[in-house]
């Protein structure tokens, strides 16, 4: 039995009924498949509420007073993890961050074990990523009824706040996504942001959108409907609003047969300004992290003028910080 078979036993509901109360609220994120344009919108609106000007102070609340939130990182991060773990204490939540290194996970202890010893602690969120496709729904199935599951990342699938900060990005500087075309760069094949990024951007009804990558890094067309696959960049690039590069995902990738050395690779698929002067003059670069700088992207691009990757950065502490009080409102009323 496969590790996805496992995690998504027969006859289960689909994630995206999941992730609602009867109610249709909003307790777990497992996905922005399904989500709908006008949760994003709220979503974001509320984000919105958590920006300060950098050099201000960052917003405070104290809407997860009494509550805790366990972030359980079993990958590998340091945007995601730090900015929730931020994004909980701002709004004055316990915190916990298990080290899965010495976590007794090492010792054989199941991920479901693992969850219910951290229950029984009193634990209202969990923040999840993890390497293997159907975990977040696979334990938010099991938990009980008072607890909320954070996806933070599942294997290629889905990092459904990685989207969201997306998406806040880009109507921050664009304001509406209906005129806009954006092309994405890289490994799709093997990416959860580009995923969770066409999710929501299909419900935002952007235009165009555009996934660009060598043949051997393509998504299966039928994990990404209503997007152009495409493997010239500059037919990608071609007047873009917005450009997203995404680094090798070598972690996930078990031969580099086919796939170009650095070098190749830069010059055919690496995003620099001399290449963005195809797209369009206001276009915006975009990159989710961690970069590799000089294979994906030229470095000096990404220290640029057009360069918003640091922005993505910020207002990833805003959508965490919307996420984490939607819920809690949500668990609080039920
Ligand atoms: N974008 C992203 O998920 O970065 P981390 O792996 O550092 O969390």
């Amino acid at each position: 039995m496969s590790v996805t078979e496992l995690f998504r036993p027969d006859g289960v509901a689909d994630d995206r009924d999941l992730q609602l109360t009867p109610n249709g609220e909003l307790k777990h994120l497992i996905t922005l498949n399904g989500i709908g344009k006008q949760r994003i919108e709220a979503l974001l609106d509320h984000a919105e509420g958590y920006l300060s000007p950098l050099g201000e102070q960052a917003v405070r609340s104290n809407e997860l007073q009494g509550m805790t939130v366990a972030n359980l990182f079993f990958e590998p991060s340091t945007r995601t993890r730090a900015s929730f773990d931020l994004a909980a204490r701002r709004m004055g939540a316990d915190v916990l961050n298990l080290d899965v290194n010495t976590s007794s996970r090492k010792k054989g202890e199941s991920i479901l074990d693992t969850l219910y010893t951290l229950q029984a602690m009193q634990v209202d969120i969990f923040v999840v990523r993890d390497a293997s496709s159907g975990v977040p729904a696979y334990i938010a199935r099991h938990v009980g009824d008072h607890i909320s599951i954070l996806n933070a990342g599942e294997s290629n699938l889905s990092h459904p706040t990685q989207g969201l900060l997306d998406l806040l990005t880009i109507r921050r500087h664009k304001g509406k996504f209906e005129n806009l075309t954006v092309a994405i760069v890289g490994d799709i094949a093997h990416s959860r942001v580009a995923r969770s990024a066409a999710e929501g951007l299909r419900a935002m009804n952007v235009a165009e959108l555009r996934l660009i990558s060598p043949q051997p890094l393509a998504p299966d067309p039928a994990s990404v409907p209503g997007c152009q696959i495409l493997h010239d960049l500059e037919a990608g690039l071609r007047g873009a609003d917005v450009v997203m590069a995404l680094r090798i995902q070598r972690e996930r990738i078990g031969s580099l047969d086919g796939i170009p050395a650095i070098d190749e690779y830069f010059a055919n698929f690496g995003i620099s300004r001399e290449r963005m002067k195809i797209a369009a003059p206001d276009a915006i670069v975009m990159h989710p992290g961690p970069m590799n700088r000089g294979i994906e992207i030229e470095s000096a691009l990404a220290d640029s003028k057009q360069s918003v990757i640091t922005e993505q950065v910020t207002n990833g502490v805003a959508v965490r910080m919307a996420v984490l009080a939607t819920v809690a409102s949500t668990l609080s009323n039920s």
